[in-house]
């Protein structure tokens, strides 16, 4: 049976989509390549969210076609997820080596769709149609924790798509409309999931606080979002429940509420801000104010004093001026985030941003994204440096992706522990004291957990899948 080897670009919903498609066609007999120059099939799954990680895929995909010409071996080589969906039929013109461009609505097409072109039945697919009921197609999984070892965790979708259409975002024009699936949908694919030994799941979607609005009316003031959860909640077994992403505007009460009540959900929570100042909000067709974010910020913390708080910000919109900017470093240095993942703005197609009047130049982009950084890594490595001797509960996930020799988990709110651990670990709560940090990472004092306990069973090194290129290549940038 063929090869495949997939290589994902963007976000946590790309990961996922990427590990439906390799169990998909694991069933269907596939092998996974252990790596791209000896697959029979390599698809690209990729992010349009700003140009470079577009221009990223196009590059690869035309130095893979380039090597196989050379090697004089044909893959089937095929684009999938968000610039397949914006771009569709252009990546077979300008690329005449692709075969397969699959949209965001059709991941579960990729078996059949990989049968005929590896049958030479047809020569090319272009799929980027709509397709009722896609949402709930996302339900396979892999479980691979690496080295054949199960995972601790798992993403699970539970909505496609967005209606909030922020000025600069061509998320809504990729992943189309929002579509939620079923309570008992998500409730039987995490029960599953918790069946195969799974303790953390995490809820995603691209606003994920709009989850099911349309099929859910309000329940003792509860949203459909907040139904899911305590649905999930009652799953015995499940340790804990994250989500990302939800958005500040649907962000209500009986979610902060939640938080208090519901002690399998975690306290961690990602909320986008974009911009500090107002003026730039409304531009961004963002839907709250300054006011209203900091109020869910002290309200989440209010419920939980311990919340991890991480967030997204652009700079350089158009028409940001120096003031707009210090807006933003204020807000930063008053919420104190205890992560920032800060992005350039990037002008994308159709979107009413790229539009806009007051494009900021590239040097003054450049320059302000330099001090946000700066400021967001300072503040947030004080955060971390605060846990050095406090004790912290992690769920151990495997061996870690920094150093393999060592063992990792996370803590609630989060962060990354890296402590000395040994396979007999994975899937455990273990308690550890905090001894020192590094670049968001904690590392753990083995002391805590008693060192005869740990070293004795280490095993061989132990690296992560190198046959699934799953992780996130852009979001960390
Ligand atoms: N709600 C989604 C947003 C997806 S995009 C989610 O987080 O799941 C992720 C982040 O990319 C956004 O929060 C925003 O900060 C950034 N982003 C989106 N469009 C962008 C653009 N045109 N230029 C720069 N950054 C952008
Ligand atoms: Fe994009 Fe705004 Fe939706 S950032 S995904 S349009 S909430």
């Amino acid at each position: 049976m063929p090869s495949v080897f997939i290589k994902t670009y963007g976000c946590q919903m790309n990961e996922r989509d990427s590990e439906a498609v390799a169990a998909q066609l694991l069933a269907k007999g596939y092998s996974l390549a252990p790596d791209e120059n000896v697959a029979d099939v390599v698809l690209l799954n990729t992010c349009s969210v700003r140009d470079l990680a577009e221009q990223k895929a196009l590059w690869k995909m035309s130095a893979l076609a380039g090597l196989a010409r050379k090697a004089g071996r044909q893959p089937v080589l095929g684009f999938m997820g968000c610039m397949a969906q914006s771009r569709g039929q252009q990546l077979v013109e300008t690329l005449p080596d692709v075969d397969l461009v699959l949209g965001t609505q059709k991941f579960h097409r990729a078996a059949e769709y990989l049968d005929e072109l590896l049958a030479g039945r047809r020569k090319k697919i272009v799929d980027t149609d709509a397709e009722a009921g896609s949402q709930a197609t996302i339900r396979e999984h892999l479980l691979s924790g690496g080295a054949g070892k199960k995972s601790v965790t798992a993403f699970v979708s539970i909505m496609q798509g967005c209606n909030q259409h922020c000025t600069f975002c061509i998320v809504p024009a990729t992943r189309g409309e929002e579509r939620s699936r079923t309570i008992p949908d998500v409730v039987t694919e995490c029960r599953e999931l918790v069946g195969r030994g799974l303790r953390e799941v995490t809820l995603l979607g691209q606003i994920v606080t709009s989850y099911g609005k349309r099929d859910y009316p309000l329940k003792e003031g509860k949203s459909a979002f907040v139904q899911l959860i305590e649905a999930v909640h009652e799953i015995e077994g499940l340790e804990r429940i994250r989500f990302t992403s939800p958005h500040p505007k649907g962000y209500g009460d009986d979610l902060i509420e939640a938080f208090g009540r519901l002690p399998k959900l975690v306290e961690a929570a990602h909320l986008p801000l974009q911009s500090g100042a107002d003026r730039l909000l409304k531009l961004m067709h963002r839907g709250y104010t300054r006011e209203r974010y900091l109020t869910i910020i002290e309200k989440l913390r209010r419920v939980k004093p311990e919340m991890g708080v991480s967030t997204d910000i652009i700079v350089g919109f158009p028409g940001e001026t120096e003031a707009d900017f210090e807006e933003t470093l204020s807000l930063c240095r008053q919420v104190e985030f205890d992560q920032a993942y800060v992005f350039k703005y990037s002008p994308r197609k159709d979107t009413p941003a790229a539009a806009m009047d007051g494009q900021v130049s590239a040097e003054v982009i450049e320059e302000r994204h330099l001090r946000l950084l700066t400021l967001v890594n300072e503040l947030a490595g004080r955060k971390y440096d605060a846990l050095i001797g406090s004790t912290v509960e992690i769920l151990v996930e495997g061996p870690s992706r920094r150093n393999p020799a060592r063992y990792e988990g996370r803590t609630r709110s989060n962060k990354i522990v890296v402590f000395p651990g040994g396979e007999r670990h994975r899937g455990q709560l273990l308690e550890l004291r905090i001894e020192r940090t590094g670049s968001f990472t904690l590392y753990g004092d083995p002391a805590v957990i008693g060192m005869d306990d740990v070293d004795d069973d280490k095993t061989p090194l132990e690296p992560p899948t190198p046959e699934l290129n799953l992780v996130s290549a852009e979001k960390h940038q």
